[in-house]
Parts: C-alpha cells; sequence; structure tokens
C-alpha cells in the first residue's frame, strides 16, 4: 500500500514535468537588430559593429556573387540563395522549423550573433541577460550559448566547396568581440 501510494506520486510528477517541458515557449531566432542596441556602445565591446563589419554578415549576400553563380552551376544548382546546399552554412539556423523563426528573422543577417549563441527570444530581455551574465540563469531553458570555438568546423570543413585551411586561433581573433573589463 505504502509502495504504491508512493509509485503513484512519482508517476504523478513525472506526468506533471511532461507538461511543463511541453507548455515551456520554446526559442527562436529574432535576428542581428535585436541584439544591436544594446551591443553596440564601445564601452561594452560594441559586439554588433564588429560582426556587422565582418564576413559573416555578409554571408547571405555573398551567394549572389558571380563567384557563388559560377560554383552553383557547375553543382547543378539554381540559385544559390535558395539552395539548402549552400544556405546550410551561410546564414543562421538553416536546419531550424519556421515556427523557430520570429517575424524579425532574416537571411540577409547571413552568420548572425544567434548562430553562435543560440536563439535569442528568450534571453535577450535586460533581467535575463545580467542574470546570464551574473551565473544565476541557467543557460539551456532559454537557449543561451556563450560561444565556443568548437563550433565553427561546423562550417569551416573541407565541405566547402571554397574551403581554405582553417586555423581556429587565427580565425577567431579575425571575429573576436571581448567585452573591455572593468
Ligand atoms: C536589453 C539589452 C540587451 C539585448 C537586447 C541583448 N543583450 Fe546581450 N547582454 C546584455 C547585458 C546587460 C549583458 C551583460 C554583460 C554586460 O553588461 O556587458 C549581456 C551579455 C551578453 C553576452 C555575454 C554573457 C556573459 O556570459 O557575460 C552575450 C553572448 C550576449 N549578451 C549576446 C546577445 C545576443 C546574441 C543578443 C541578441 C539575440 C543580445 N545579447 C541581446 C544586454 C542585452
Ligand atoms: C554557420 C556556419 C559558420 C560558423 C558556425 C562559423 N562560420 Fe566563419 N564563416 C562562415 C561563412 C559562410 C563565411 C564566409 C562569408 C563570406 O565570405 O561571405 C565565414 C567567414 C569567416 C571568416 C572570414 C574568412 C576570410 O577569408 O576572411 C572568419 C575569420 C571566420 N569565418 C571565423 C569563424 C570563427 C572563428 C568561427 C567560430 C567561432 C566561425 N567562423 C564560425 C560560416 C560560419
Ligand atoms: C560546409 C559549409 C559550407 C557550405 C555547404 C557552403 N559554404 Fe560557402 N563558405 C563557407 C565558409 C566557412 C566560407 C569562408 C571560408 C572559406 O572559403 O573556406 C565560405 C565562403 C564562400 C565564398 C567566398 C569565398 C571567398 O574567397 O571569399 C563563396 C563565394 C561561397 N562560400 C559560396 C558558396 C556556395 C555557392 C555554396 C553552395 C553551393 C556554398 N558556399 C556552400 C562554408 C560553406
Ligand atoms: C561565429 C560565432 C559568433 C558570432 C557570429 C557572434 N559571436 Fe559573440 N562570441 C562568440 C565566442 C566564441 C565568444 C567567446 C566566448 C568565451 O569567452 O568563451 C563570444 C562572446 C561574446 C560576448 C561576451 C564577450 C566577453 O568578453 O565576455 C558577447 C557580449 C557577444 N559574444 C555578443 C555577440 C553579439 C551581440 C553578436 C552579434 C552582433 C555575436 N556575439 C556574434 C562567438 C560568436
Amino acid at each position: 500500500m505504502k509502495y504504491a501510494g508512493i509509485r503513484t506520486a512519482m508517476l504523478t510528477l513525472a506526468a506533471l514535468s511532461v507538461v511543463i517541458a511541453l507548455a515551456a515557449p520554446s526559442p527562436q531566432y529574432v535576428g542581428a537588430e535585436k541584439c544591436k542596441m544594446c551591443h553596440m556602445s564601445k564601452a561594452k565591446g560594441d559586439a554588433y559593429g564588429i560582426w556587422k563589419a565582418s564576413k559573416h554578415a555578409a554571408a547571405f549576400a555573398t551567394l549572389a556573387s558571380p563567384e557563388s553563380q559560377a560554383i552553383a552551376k557547375k553543382m547543378g544548382i539554381a540559385d544559390a540563395q535558395k539552395s539548402a546546399q549552400c544556405l546550410q552554412c551561410h546564414v543562421t539556423g538553416h536546419s531550424a522549423p519556421p515556427s523557430a523563426k520570429a517575424a524579425s528573422y532574416k537571411l540577409a543577417d547571413g552568420v548572425g550573433c544567434e548562430t553562435c549563441h543560440g536563439a535569442g527570444s528568450l534571453y535577450k530581455e535586460m533581467k535575463v541577460m545580467r542574470a546570464l551574465h551574473a551565473g544565476t540563469q541557467d543557460a539551456k531553458t532559454v537557449g543561451y550559448r556563450k560561444g565556443d570555438k568548437r563550433q565553427c568546423v561546423s562550417c569551416h570543413n573541407p565541405s566547402s566547396p571554397t574551403y581554405k585551411p582553417f586555423n581556429v586561433e587565427e580565425a577567431y581573433k579575425k571575429i573576436a568581440h571581448p567585452t573591455p573589463k572593468g
């Protein structure tokens, strides 16, 4: 009897946590413009400005260049800007379903902030950002990632048609956007 009671309680708990997990909102990609207002001052490191000046911000536009058109033609692709074979590495969250993309998500952002930091809808609020910074907010439940150099080779690898040998430390220096200390 006693055990049956405990079992029932545990099953109820398990069922409840499934309901809670299903009800929890899923993060959506919101686009780099949504990060801009808080990450463009020099005093805070201007992550937005550094990214905007990097090739990552132009990665979608690149797919319309004469070089891209030539590569696409050779591979039998009609339009590189519409082909998964190119978009998978040239835009943010290509494999995510449409429901994971907010209205403000733009292909034109190319390889945006959220490629490396996770879809931003649940963590872009000031309160959550500060808590993440302070380490008091669980990153996973809001879809946040700190940024990780080990992620670079998911795109910088020989399956890129224009692959150039990739040295992660050298490459990282070109896109680094640290927040000044103090
Ligand atoms: C409302 C303002 C605001 C918006 C919008 C915002 N952030 Fe932040 N973000 C902050 C603040 C405040 C911090 C804490 C560090 C600081 O004071 O510089 C921070 C910290 C971060 C950090 C470092 C966290 C850490 O561990 O220190 C990352 C990465 C980051 N933001 C990425 C983003 C991305 C990507 C977006 C857009 C999806 C975004 N932020 C939108 C205010 C914002
Ligand atoms: C989602 C795929 C993707 C990820 C992840 C990614 N990149 Fe890139 N990266 C690209 C694409 C695509 C370009 C080329 C954009 C263009 O030229 O239009 C590029 C270009 C670059 C360039 C410029 C190369 C040059 O020839 O000047 C550097 C540097 C770079 N990436 C560094 C990094 C680093 C460091 C990381 C990891 C922290 C990283 N990238 C993660 C897709 C990615
Ligand atoms: C596996 C990921 C990946 C795929 C798939 C991919 N690219 Fe890229 N692309 C990159 C990366 C990373 C760079 C930047 C560094 C490099 O060229 O190695 C890049 C750079 C480029 C450049 C600029 C080269 C330069 O010299 O500046 C062009 C053009 C390009 N890609 C076109 C395409 C086209 C067209 C497709 C689809 C047929 C495609 N890419 C598919 C990852 C990819
Ligand atoms: C290609 C991947 C990539 C892109 C794109 C990217 N970041 Fe980062 N970001 C990183 C990595 C890697 C780190 C370093 C994490 C660490 O220190 O361990 C980082 C760190 C940060 C930090 C913390 C800096 C510090 O000194 O604590 C902030 C803030 C930040 N990114 C904001 C942004 C914003 C805003 C954008 C877009 C405008 C963006 N990032 C685009 C990979 C990226």
